[in-house]
């Protein structure tokens, strides 16, 4: 990947910092207090706020303090100011017991966001004369109950940058290959093991999913294997799959091009997948873990599938393409086979921007979740909110088991209601094809593939759900 031009930033935590300190004090406004606008004010003796509205004690919520750190670090950088100071004191003084559970969750918390907030793909642009806008220096005060956060947001911050990081890149420099070499890479010096079968290797084994998908592009297919393995041996893993699209024309059935350069992020699935099992490895989770990318190009060519074509998946199922556009289903089905295959997972989740129907029926602001099991559905629901990568709950019920009944296959790769219930049908196919027979939970994405309005973030891939997946991975105990 190109460099990012993205300087880290320095935490300091100080217990107190004098008035004439460099940079921009955040303050509440007080109450009654009349802004004409919130942000930078600069006084004439030099000193220089951010002045922003709490709301009252009984209105805020966890998801307004997210949304109210990352619009700091929003007014800093639109004026340009490369440190703040924030009171940790004033500001855990103001959450209640359910906003934030301790010192350490807000502190992580705000870190998360800050750095999310200060990203900006910028990596294909010449430096402005005066530079870029980030933030540099984030100075905090509160007692030394706060050290313990600031390692932890960070960290989870950096993993969900890496991921979009990854999104935002062109596809023509993010192919498949390229994929797995980014993953290697962010994993070397950490104790990740790393692994990528190229074709002959998947063609021994049978993953007709992504050898078919994969087979009308120059840019060849490969499916990425990082094992974190730092748990009790005897000790289940959680294996997480993600799509790996690195850039999805449709196929033979291609799709219009208005805003067809969108699909460059069509392998965010397999980003937030890598970037989860690398932020586990640097958080020393003591946690197994696997993670599993399918990694294809899905192009339209003379050596393309067509539909009509059947495909036959690792788990011996046969796929009938009905549409090359319903191509993440076929890839993912051959790795939560694997998953099965190779490992005996305590919980197996995928997670994929599968389809277009999801953002029908959610909008821009949750992710669809899909999970048979009540209890999974519930703990992952709770974590979603606590994380900030929120998820809805949709059906698998078996009345929509004949919506992907192959007619020449065993399973068919769209659903025969067509528009209608299109999350559902491509969950339930990833059911019945990959033969699933572990604790699942599946994510469909797409409609937080790109950050919403609202969300106070960069334009490009929105970073959901790489701070569930941490979560998940530090707290799911079954
Ligand atoms: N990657 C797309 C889904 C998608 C679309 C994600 C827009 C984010 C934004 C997926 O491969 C796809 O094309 N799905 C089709 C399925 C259909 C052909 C059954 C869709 O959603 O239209
Ligand atoms: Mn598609
Ligand atoms: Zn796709």
């Amino acid at each position: 990947m190109r460099d990012t031009q993205r300087p880290s930033i320095t935490y300091v935590l100080a217990s107190d910092v004098g008035q004439d300190r460099l940079g921009a004090r955040v303050r509440f406004a007080y109450e009654g207090e009349t802004l004409n606008d919130e942000g930078v004010v600069r006084h004439e003796d030099g000193r220089k706020e951010i002045v922003l509205r709490y709301g009252t004690p009984s209105e805020m919520t966890r998801r307004k303090l997210v949304t109210l750190v990352r619009n700091i670090v929003k007014s800093a950088k639109s004026s340009g100011e490369k440190r703040i100071i924030l009171s940790l004191d004033d500001l855990y003084g103001r959450c209640s017991s359910r906003m934030v559970s301790d010192p350490t969750d807000l502190v992580s918390l705000v870190i998360t966001n800050i750095e999310m907030a200060n990203y900006e793909f910028v990596a294909y642009k010449s430096k402005p004369k005066d530079g870029w806008k980030f933030l540099e220096e984030v100075v905090f005060v509160g007692t030394v109950r706060f050290m313990d956060g600031i390692g932890h947001g960070r960290l989870v911050g950096n993993g969900v940058n890496l991921m979009r990081d990854l999104g935002n890149t062109p596809a023509f420099d993010l192919t498949p290959r390229r994929l797995a070499f980014e993953a290697e890479l962010a994993s070397t010096g950490l104790p990740v093991k790393f692994r990528a079968l190229g074709v002959e290797e998947m063609q021994t084994l049978g993953m007709g999913g992504v050898l078919g998908v994969g087979v009308g592009s120059v840019n060849k297919p490969c499916f990425v294997i990082m094992e974190y393995m730092a748990g009790p041996p005897d000790e289940k893993p959680i294996v997480l799959v993600g799509k790996g699209v690195t850039f999805d024309t449709g196929g033979i059935s291609i799709k219009p091009s208005e805003g067809m350069e969108e699909m460059k992020l069509d392998m965010l699935g397999g980003a937030s997948v890598i970037a989860a099992i690398v932020t586990a490895a640097r958080l020393g989770l003591k946690k197994n873990v696997v993670a599993l990318v399918p990694a294809v190009e899905n192009m339209p060519s003379g050596s393309a599938i067509r539909p009509g074509d059947v495909l036959t998946s690792l788990s011996g199922k046969t796929m009938e393409v009905l549409n090359t556009d319903a191509e993440g289903r076929l890839i993912l089905a051959d790795a939560l086979a694997y998953a099965g295959k190779f490992y005996d997972p305590r919980l197996v989740v995928s997670v994929a921007t599968l389809t277009g129907a999801a953002c029908v029926a959610l909008g821009t602001h949750a992710s669809a979740l899909f999970a048979a099991d009540d209890a999974i559905a519930a703990t992952m629901t709770l974590l979603a909110e606590e994380s900030g990568d929120y998820v809805w709950r949709m059906p698998l019920w078996e009345e929509y088991d004949d919506e992907v009944k192959g007619a020449v296959g065993d399973v068919r790769n769209t659903g025969k209601s067509g528009r209608y219930g299109g999350a559902i049908a491509a969950a339930k196919f990833l059911e019945k094809a990959s033969v699933i027979t572990h604790p699942w939970a599946h994510i469909d994405m797409a409609p937080r593939m790109t950050s919403a309005d609202g969300d106070h973030l960069a334009k490009g891939a929105a970073g959901d759900p790489v701070r569930l997946l941490v979560r998940l991975l530090e707290r799911y105990t079954a």
